[in-house]
């Protein structure tokens, strides 16, 4: 069983920025733990993946840098790439 924690990077670049990436930053944590456990949030710098919107790459895998366009989407476009809900 795998016990390292899923690493979120926020990008806070000058160009994510411009996206609100603030916005991401401030509400992410507190979201991403109400559905996970073992999830850490870290604002870095720029990925260099710049353009389009907020770039968070998850778990260093640059080939998962997805794209945030509007802050209050970032739940919906992150999860599926990080866990497989329990259905009620
Ligand atoms: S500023 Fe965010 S990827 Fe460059």
């Amino acid at each position: 069983m795998n016990n390292q924690p899923t690493v979120i990077k926020v990008c806070n670049g000058a160009g994510c920025n411009a996206w609100d990436a603030s916005d991401i930053l401030r509400d992410l944590p507190e979201n991403v733990a109400d559905f996970l456990e073992n999830v850490k949030v870290c604002e870095v710098s720029c990925l260099k993946s710049c353009g389009g919107g907020v770039s968070i790459q998850l778990n260093e895998d640059n080939e998962k840098i997805v794209k945030i366009r509007k802050p209050h989407q970032a739940m919906d476009q992150i999860l599926p790439h990080i866990a497989s809900p329990i259905r009620a």
